[in-house]
């Protein structure tokens, strides 16, 4: 085999050689202060919080324990999966009601690529759209009972660019603490004022409002419809009351709480009989119950009209591939046509439950959904703990600070449709006793952990 070196690749060389020999020669001749400013402001590894994952990563090397990051599972990962040749059953998957590799959804899936190829290759202001979009967009409409709705290639990016974009410096965003990162950065790019109030206290956000509502032109109130750290929900009767005496718009983060809440997986709307035009931005994801990927913002028609037309986002960003909207319509509407399965996700998330308050396990806020922390305190053991049950043929995560509060780390099992009781009675008595001695382990090692 030949190797050719491209001419871009030569000059990155020459650059890195030269970057090399100046710092070769300000360490040989004793750096000035201005020198070691300049190479350290060149320097990745001085990036914030580079320092910490580096310790992390020795202290995991020192103890033997591996990252519980980026795991690579070898084939659908979904109640079951499988990790370096071995069966496990999975806690990690948020395919809740088990559609992820459904045979209608797939072939849905197939006839898109047959029809469109992979790629919608650019905006749909300048390249078109295709008509899955706009199906998938009116199903999603009529799904929430609002005038429309649109989509967006991530969920992530759906709560940052709308964020970010219908607010500004005169206005105001209030969210719960526990929100999502995605939101949090939206308001950051908005330049509104920030305010957090602490987790579903709403009589705090009140007061809060009380206080500064009127130092603003607009405010925003941002929740979960279903938080993913805590497994709990707010009340959205009493928010929609808050949000209109404040005059504020309400917006929900539907990403775990659609196919999981409401008694056919509706939502948050359906689990407390509220009219979901109350609500003034609903928000979810195609990646979890949908088994998709991207996000959507379905609301009255002057709000999507606005962000079909402005929101960076959507404007300059490419279009969602053809084949992932037809796959999400589809996964809609399986999920509308068995509401079995929510009924199922239902049960499992309460017998979970009822499993680890019997083992006596801490399970936090968790108010018997599809998401149940263990909460485990400090990070070490919690990291720990997912090694030693992934041994047993158990995979689950850990949730650890800075994501959670500090000793608030947790395991946190997803649940699915799929999971049979005798998996998670299973998957609780092996928790329950590795937790003991993981701990027993760790007092014995003192301090530092
Ligand atoms: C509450 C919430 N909102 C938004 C997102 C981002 O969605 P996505 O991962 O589909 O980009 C997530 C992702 O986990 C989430 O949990």
């Amino acid at each position: 085999m030949t190797s050719k070196t491209s001419p871009l690749a030569n000059a990155a060389r020459q650059r890195l050689l030269q970057r090399v020999e100046a710092m070769q020669d300000a360490a040989s001749i004793g750096m000035s202060d201005r020198v070691t400013a300049e190479l350290k402001s060149i320097d990745f590894s001085t990036l914030s919080g580079y320092d910490e994952l580096r310790f992390y990563r020795s202290l995991g090397q020192k103890f033997g324990v591996e990252s519980p990051y980026f795991r690579m599972h070898e084939g659908l990962a979904g109640s079951h999966t499988q990790i370096a040749g071995k069966a496990l059953l999975n806690f990690s998957s948020y395919d809740y009601l088990g559609l992820n590799g459904h045979p209608e959804i797939v072939a849905a899936a197939k006839a898109a690529i047959d029809r469109y190829g992979v790629s919608a290759s650019a905006s749909r202001h300048v390249a078109g759209e295709r008509p899955v979009h706009r199906a998938l967009e009116q199903a999603l409409a009529d799904h929430y009972g609002v005038a429309d709705s649109l989509i967006f290639v991530s969920g992530y990016a759906t709560n940052l660019g709308v964020i970010g974009h219908i607010l500004g410096p005169k206005d105001l965003v209030i969210y719960d603490s526990l929100a999502h990162n995605s939101v949090v950065m939206g308001g950051v790019l908005s330049g509104a004022a920030r305010r957090s109030f602490p987790h579903n206290d709403l009589d705090s956000l009140d007061r809060m409002l009380a206080s500064i509502r009127g130092h603003f032109e607009r405010t925003l109130i941002v929740v979960e419809g279903l938080y993913s750290m805590d497994g709990d929900y707010p009340d959205l009767p009493r928010l929609i009351e808050i949000k209109s005496r404040h005059s504020a718009w309400l917006m929900v983060d539907e990403a775990h709480a659609l196919g999981v809440l409401g008694k056919r997986g509706y939502g948050s709307a359906e689990y407390f009989g509220i009219d979901p035009q109350q609500v003034d931005i609903w928000m979810g994801t195609l990646s979890k119950t949908l088994a998709g990927c991207g996000g959507y913002i379905a609301g009255c028609h002057e709000l999507v009209e606005y962000l079909r037309l402005t929101v960076g986002v959507f404007v300059y960003s490419v279009a969602m591939p053809p084949v992932i909207a037809a796959s999400a319509l589809k996964a809609l509407e399986i999920m509308h046509r068995e509401p079995q399965r929510v009924t199922k996700l239902q049960q499992n998330g309460a017998t979970f439950r009822s499993l680890a308050l019997n083992r006596g396990l801490d399970i936090g806020n968790g108010a018997g959904t599809a998401i149940c922390p263990i909460i485990i305190a400090d990070s070490a053991p919690a990291v720990v703990l997912s090694q030693r049950l992934l041994e047993r043929g158990i995979n689950v995560q850990p949730v650890t600070h800075p994501a959670v509060p500090a000793k608030a780390s947790r395991l946190r099992f997803f649940l699915t449709a799929m999971h049979a009781d005798a998996e998670m009675a299973a998957a609780i008595e092996a928790t329950a006793e590795e937790l003991g001695q993981v701990r027993d382990r760790m007092r014995a090692l003192g301090p530092l952990l």
